[in-house]
């Protein structure tokens, strides 16, 4: 039996990629290793919480000392890495957290397989997950390919190109195996409404102003978060040591077009006359060094070990209206406490 630990599996994309690795490999161990912070929610996975595979470790990868003794104790042949501060926005208030868990976490984790797994690399695997943000911004045309250089904008994505510098380095200096992909934006279950989709869908709901940052003119790439456990999946297994992989859906959209959808989709499910939702679109502040354009270039991924989205955006975005809808509770859940506070403070200067 093999033993894997997944970093930030309580959140958004790590519990679909847990519960991916929990009911498609009932052979492997399954270790979800999260701190559980604001982002973190152990309601992510109900599902499979009780599943003779799974095991959930409260910790923080920013504790050295805790990650070696875990390593000591578990003993894991690969780590899937996804715990990270995710958010922009966050990143412009609070740049230090982001330096704290993306980089030095990273390193943590990267300083515990270099000792524990000594002289066994080659069984075992590094996998970090990134984002296509480290490459930062395009014009109107081209798309990010794994050559494109790295030139982050944000504390985030600078954080995020740091760890993914930090992974390369211990590849390359250590001969580690590790592998590294950078995925376009996600979208579904479980996204915590500080991100713009949940967030447009919660605040129609509620009849609330639905901000857009600037003219609504950036441009965003979506995939289907499950589309991307199973590009993690595919490439987790397949890919070789060193190797970088872009992830994508090749579906992009402005975010005005986006939200305009959300709100003619949520017109007809909420038994709203036609154009009433999008009465609630409200033009704020843009954010502070906006990226204008992603746009990823999954064509290696597709020649190389066959992955294409599995659903079209029409269709994702229909079950995930309809998952917020279904699931009012999750929701009323994550947005009471702090998040109140958290709102306040990003929106009502904006
Ligand atoms: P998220 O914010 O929803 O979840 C992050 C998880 O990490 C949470 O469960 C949180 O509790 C945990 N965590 C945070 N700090 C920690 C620490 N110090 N120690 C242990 N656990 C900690 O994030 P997400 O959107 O699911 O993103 C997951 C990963 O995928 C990140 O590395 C992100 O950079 C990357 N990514 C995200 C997107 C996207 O669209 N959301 C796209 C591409 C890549
Ligand atoms: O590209 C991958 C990245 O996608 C991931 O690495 C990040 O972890 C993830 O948060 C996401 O980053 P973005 O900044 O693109 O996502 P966000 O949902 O915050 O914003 C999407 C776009 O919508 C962006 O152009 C900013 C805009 N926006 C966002 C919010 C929250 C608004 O117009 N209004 C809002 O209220």
């Amino acid at each position: 039996m093999k033993k894997f630990i997944i970093t930030g599996g309580a959140g958004f994309i790590g519990s679909h990629v847990v519960r991916r690795f929990v009911k498609n490999y009932p052979d492997y161990q399954i270790i979800n290793l999260d701190k559980l912070t604001y982002a973190g929610n152990l309601a992510n996975l109900k599902d499979i919480e009780n599943a003779p595979n799974y095991k959930f470790i409260k910790g923080d990868i920013v504790d050295a000392v805790f990650i070696d003794e875990l390593f000591a104790t578990e003993q894991p042949d690969a780590v899937i890495h996804l715990a990270a501060e995710s958010h922009v926005d966050r990143s412009i208030v609070s740049p230090l957290d982001f330096v704290m868990t993306n980089i030095v976490g990273t390193v943590n984790l990267l300083n515990a397989a270099r000792y524990h797994w000594k002289g066994e690399y080659d069984s075992h695997r590094f996998y970090h997950v990134s984002t296509d943000e480290v490459y930062g911004t395009l014009g109107e045309h081209g798309m990010f390919t794994e050559e494109t250089a790295y030139d982050p904008h944000s504390p985030y994505s600078a954080s995020k190109a740091g760890s993914d510098h930090f992974v390369r380095a211990y590849q390359d200096t250590y001969g580690m195996n590790t592998v590294i992909s950078n995925c376009s934006n996600n979208y579904g279950s479980y996204h915590f409404p500080e991100k713009l989709i949940p967030l447009a869908i919660h605040n129609i709901t509620q009849n609330k102003p639905v901000p857009v940052y600037g003219k609504g003119e950036n441009v965003r790439d979506w995939l289907w978060v499950e589309d991307h456990a199973r590009a993690i999946d595919v490439i987790f297994h397949s890919a070789a040591p060193g190797t970088t992989y872009n992830i994508g859906g090749h579906n992009e959209w402005k975010n005005i077009d986006l939200i305009n959808l959300l709100c003619s989709i949520l017109d007809k499910k909420l038994g709203r006359a036609e154009g009433e939702s999008a009465k609630l679109i409200t033009y704020v502040t843009d954010r502070a060094g906006h990226d204008l354009r992603y746009a990823i270039d999954a064509a290696r991924l597709k020649n190389e070990l066959g992955w294409t989205p599995s659903i079209t955006f029409e269709e994702g975005l229909e079950k995930t209206v309809d998952w917020y809808l279904a699931n009012e509770e999750w929701l009323n859940d994550v947005t009471s406490g702090h998040y109140q506070q958290y709102y306040e403070d990003q929106y009502s200067n904006r």
